[in-house]
């Protein structure tokens, strides 16, 4: 659903009552880029950058949790050229990030089954993991070989290794062994590019949370367009299936 016609129009925000956890879908890339004659890689790390902007923004505003769609378990089927190329730009944005990330108070965390990843992706996820447990600051996980199908099995998986009892099993248990364990469930999720779909995005925390659908692409996304999905956000009355 498209709010405002007039992308110009300025949102108004109440800045008190922002949702703590906003989760996105960062789609589009490829047409933005097929837009301008350029190949998809590029819309990519358009995309990236995007990541870099609406990060910052989302902090800056007091947003507490971001966590971004950046690999699916279903991505794997594109190209060679394309996987390498999301894979780069994860690789140069840690190196960055472990740079940086304790200077700017941001916490990495990594949603996903990181087994497949290339060695190196696999210790630069390590060493940010390290860099994380010391920072109480913004949360920012990024879903990489990631699947809300797959991050159900594998919880279960987790529960029943652990020794878990079946009668004990409780909705708060299991989110425990989730990969979003210790994270609220986002209030807000964004999806960019005009699709209306979730594609096996966060499916158990997504249970109450408000969609937001825009034909924006990703790499277009602007503090403006985070602005106009929190005011929409703001109209929705949560009843969490009760009655208001
Ligand atoms: C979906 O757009 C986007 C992806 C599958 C990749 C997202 C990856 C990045 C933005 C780069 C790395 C991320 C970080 C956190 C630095 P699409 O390719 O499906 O777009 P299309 O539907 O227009 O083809």
């Amino acid at each position: 659903m498209q709010l405002f016609k007039n992308k110009n129009i300025k949102a108004k925000v109440d800045k008190n009552a922002l949702p703590a956890h906003i989760a996105i879908i960062m789609d589009g890339n490829g047409r933005w880029a097929q837009k301008r004659g350029l190949p998809r890689t590029a819309g990519h790390a358009a995309g990236a950058e995007t990541f870099r902007t609406i990060a910052t923004y989302l902090k800056d505003i007091g947003v507490k949790y971001m966590t971004v769609y950046a690999f699916s378990t279903e991505n794997w089927k594109r190209s060679q050229e394309e996987v390498s190329a999301i894979m780069s730009l994860l690789e140069n944005y840690l190196y960055e990030a472990i740079e940086k990330m304790e200077e700017d108070n941001i916490n990495l965390t990594f949603f996903g089954d990181t087994t497949p990843l290339s060695d190196k992706l696999r210790s630069l996820i390590e060493r940010t993991n390290d860099i994380s447990a010391r920072i109480d600051g913004f949360k920012v996980n990024v879903c990489l070989n990631y699947g809300g199908r797959d991050e159900i099995v594998h919880a279960a998986k987790e529960y029943m290794k652990a020794g878990g009892d079946p009668e004990q099993l409780t909705e708060e248990v299991f989110s425990n062994y989730l990969y979003s364990a210790g994270v609220p469930d986002p209030e807000l999720i964004i999806r960019p590019s005009g699709e209306y779909r979730i594609s096996n995005f966060l499916l158990w925390q997504c249970a109450y949370s408000e969609m937001y659908f825009t034909d924006r692409f990703w790499p277009d996304f602007t503090g403006a367009d985070i602005d106009r999905a929190i005011e929409w956000y703001q109209g929705r009355s949560r009843r969490f299936g009760g009655v208001k």
